[in-house]
């Protein structure tokens, strides 16, 4: 028998990944957004709001898996909250989660949110999963762009990232929920760890612009001293397949 699966967060960068991958392996695939879409191509959209609870358990009824994807600056804490509820309620047989590497280590607000939700999830009497993830290519893109643009390089000391490709999450996830309930997963972090100018450097070179000089800061705090620990990498968990520089010639094409 077909499974229906919902999605939240379908509309966003990873939710976009993993769509057509559920219905590849043959998912009857329902989306929760805060907007309307017209449904069709398979994916049957539901409107509803995780923040608010609108539309949270009309959105989790026939759902025999949800995939929470959805995340916003803020709130993921309360919002994961009344999804699980929700899903509890509906008697919901598995609940897969994405967090983000770090949220136990880094004391940083909205990652204390994204470990609250992941209590949430492990504390709503639902079977679950939950995987943690580096920050995604795009995201890291996004940020790095930006310092691309600067007249100087800002070098955060001790300052390392490993980002992952959002395919190679996405098809994790996809495998986690077609599996058991398997509780806190091994990390997914991207295949090589680098350091702020080495990724700057590479926007640099793909755009075919000349590096900058670079101005050393320090991060302040206990989220600065988290940080240069390296408390948001994962170095000895599996890696994902697709390199931050395959990411940047794919963009140039
Ligand atoms: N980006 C990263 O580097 C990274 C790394 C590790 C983990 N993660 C986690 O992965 C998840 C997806 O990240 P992403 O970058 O794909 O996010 P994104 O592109 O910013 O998309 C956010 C998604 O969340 C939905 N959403 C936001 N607030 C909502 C609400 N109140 N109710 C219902 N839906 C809501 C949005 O749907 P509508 O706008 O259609 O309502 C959208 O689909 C998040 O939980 C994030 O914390 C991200």
């Amino acid at each position: 028998m077909t499974s229906t699966i919902l999605v939240t967060g379908g509309t966003g960068t990873l939710g976009r990944r993993v769509t057509p991958l559920l219905l590849d392996a043959g998912f009857k695939v329902r989306l929760l957004s805060r907007s309307s879409h017209q449904s069709g191509d398979g994916i049957e959209y539901v409107t509803g709001d995780l923040l608010k609870g609108e539309g949270v358990d009309a959105a989790v009824d026939g759902a025999e898996i949800v995939l929470h994807l959805a995340g916003g600056p803020k709130g993921d804490d309360v919002a994961t909250r009344n999804l699980a509820e929700a899903a509890a309620r509906a008697g919901v047989r598995h609940l897969v989660y994405i967090s983000v590497i770090g949220a136990d280590r880094v004391p940083l607000a909205w990652l204390k949110s994204k470990l609250d939700a992941e209590k949430a999830i492990a504390e709503s009497g639902v079977p679950w999963t939950t995987l943690r993830a580096a920050q995604f290519n795009e995201l890291t893109f996004t940020m790095v762009e930006k310092m691309a643009k600067l007249p100087v390089t800002p070098a955060p000391g001790g300052l390392r990232l490993q980002p992952v490709d959002s395919r190679d999450v996405a098809a994790r996830l996809v495998e986690l929920v077609q599996g058991e309930p398997a509780g806190l997963v091994p990390d997914l972090a991207g295949p090589k760890v680098y350091g702020m100018v080495e990724l700057v450097q590479g926007v640099l070179a793909a755009q075919g612009k000349r590096n900058r000089p670079k101005l050393p800061v320090r991060i302040p705090g206990k989220a600065g001293k988290a940080y240069r620990a390296g408390d948001n990498l994962t170095l000895d968990a599996p890696k994902g397949a697709h390199t931050w520089e395959s990411f940047l010639a794919d963009r140039q094409n």
